[in-house]
């Protein structure tokens, strides 16, 4: 289930403000922590679905719905969410069919000026911190080492697959739960993050990794004599650790296969992996979406949707970023944003306008139409 929402009493303000009527679906704020009263006081109207769409120019919504359930919202509307193009053509087809503009917020490019629309960061550092509280939930044992009367209590051993913003803040959690942690990436420039958040580094030396920022900051895929090396290091590793959270991703392409069934064999009974990439096939063998499966005696966890577990957060943050992008193209004189075609940002989310699809990554399914 989706517990986030697209909206917050103070972007209710906000909008408002910016001399925009709002109205909230009934409900919408409470898995959240945000009662209907709430968004009454910050100015907006509540009501049913129906009502509320009717005549909106703007839907926001955190997973995209799909098109035929917008019925009532203007002709044209503006539909921002995530949408998931890649897994869900079909449903950004029917959007251009019904004529409304989507915007993907996923899609948001990785450049300075759109920092604080980046639903993807705001979302995934939540993530990275509720990676390690659902593994020291799952783990029978503790993360600080305790010297206690009865003996000693060792520290646990907390490895990190994948320096992105996910895994920067799963380091800095564990560390400050008291374990020891350590971390790896293909990205060379993660080495200095890892260190100056005292984790160790462990990385691949005898081939190249990717140096620099990649692309966007993002990770490509990496030749077979890299993943050979990578595989062997891991094996060597892996099976002194206690916990392993793996949060890498490939834009556009399948999670890279990080951690094999043999390797998870190495680990000791009463370990967990948490895969935070199980939606995107998993860097785990064996990690399942939406379940804990034990294998080896090894707990594997692959919750869905983590920063919806994280819900009241995840939404202030996730509300923030849809109001910094509107806010930022927003038109005085008509009291709506206006989305130059040529802007950099505006052509990385537009995936629909004016009935046809838009955007580059719809071609091959759509052809354009
Ligand atoms: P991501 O979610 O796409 O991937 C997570 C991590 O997995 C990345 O660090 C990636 O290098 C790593 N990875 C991929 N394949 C791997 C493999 N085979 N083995 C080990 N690790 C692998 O990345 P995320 O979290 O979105 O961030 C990537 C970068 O983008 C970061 O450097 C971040 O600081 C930067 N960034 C820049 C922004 C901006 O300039 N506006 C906004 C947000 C992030």
């Amino acid at each position: 289930m989706e517990r986030r929402v697209a909206a917050s009493p103070e972007t209710v303000k906000k909008f408002i403000g910016l001399g925009a009527a709002v109205a909230v679906e009934a409900g919408a704020g409470l898995a959240s922590g945000i009662a209907d009263a709430d968004y009454a006081a910050a100015g907006a109207e509540v009501g049913a679905r129906a009502s509320v769409l009717s005549g909106a120019g703007i839907v926001l919504g955190v997973q995209a719905p799909e098109p035929a359930s917008l019925a009532g919202a203007a002709p044209g509307a503006r539909v921002v969410a995530m949408h998931a193009p890649a897994a869900n053509p079909d449903r950004a087809k029917a959007y251009a069919a019904a004529g409304y503009e989507a915007l993907a917020m996923e899609l948001m490019p990785r450049i300075t000026r759109a920092q604080s629309m980046d639903v993807l960061s705001s979302q995934s550092n939540l993530s990275g911190y509720k990676a390690v509280l659902d593994a020291a939930a799952e783990y029978n044992r503790a993360f600080p080492m305790m010297m206690t009367a009865a003996g000693t209590v060792s520290a646990a051993k907390v490895f990190i697959m994948g320096v992105g913003v996910a895994g920067l803040q799963a380091i800095a959690t564990a560390r400050r739960l008291g374990a020891q942690v350590s971390a790896t990436d293909v990205r060379s420039a993660t080495k200095e993050q890892i260190l100056s958040l005292g984790a160790k580094p462990i990385f691949v030396e005898a081939v190249k990794g990717i140096e620099g920022e990649g692309s966007g900051g993002y990770a490509t895929e990496m030749s077979d004599e890299y993943k050979a090396a990578q595989a062997q290091l891991v094996s060597a590793h892996i099976a002194k650790q206690d916990i392993v959270i793996t949060t890498a991703l490939i834009p556009g392409r399948a999670a890279p296969r990080l951690v094999s069934d043999a390797q998870i064999a190495t680990m000791r009974p009463g370990s967990v992996l948490i895969d935070l990439a199980v939606e995107a096939g998993g860097n785990v063998e064996g990690a399942v979406a939406g379940e804990i499966v034990v294998k080896h005696g090894v707990k594997i966890v692959g919750h869905r949707n983590v920063p919806s577990r994280l819900a009241a957060d995840a939404s202030l943050l996730y509300a923030r970023n849809l109001f910094n992008f509107l806010s930022a193209f927003w038109d005085k004189d008509t009291q709506a944003p206006v989305l130059p075609d040529d802007d950099e940002i505006v052509k990385g989310v537009r995936l629909t306008l004016d009935g046809k699809a838009v955007h580059p990554m719809l071609e091959p399914v759509l052809g354009g139409a």
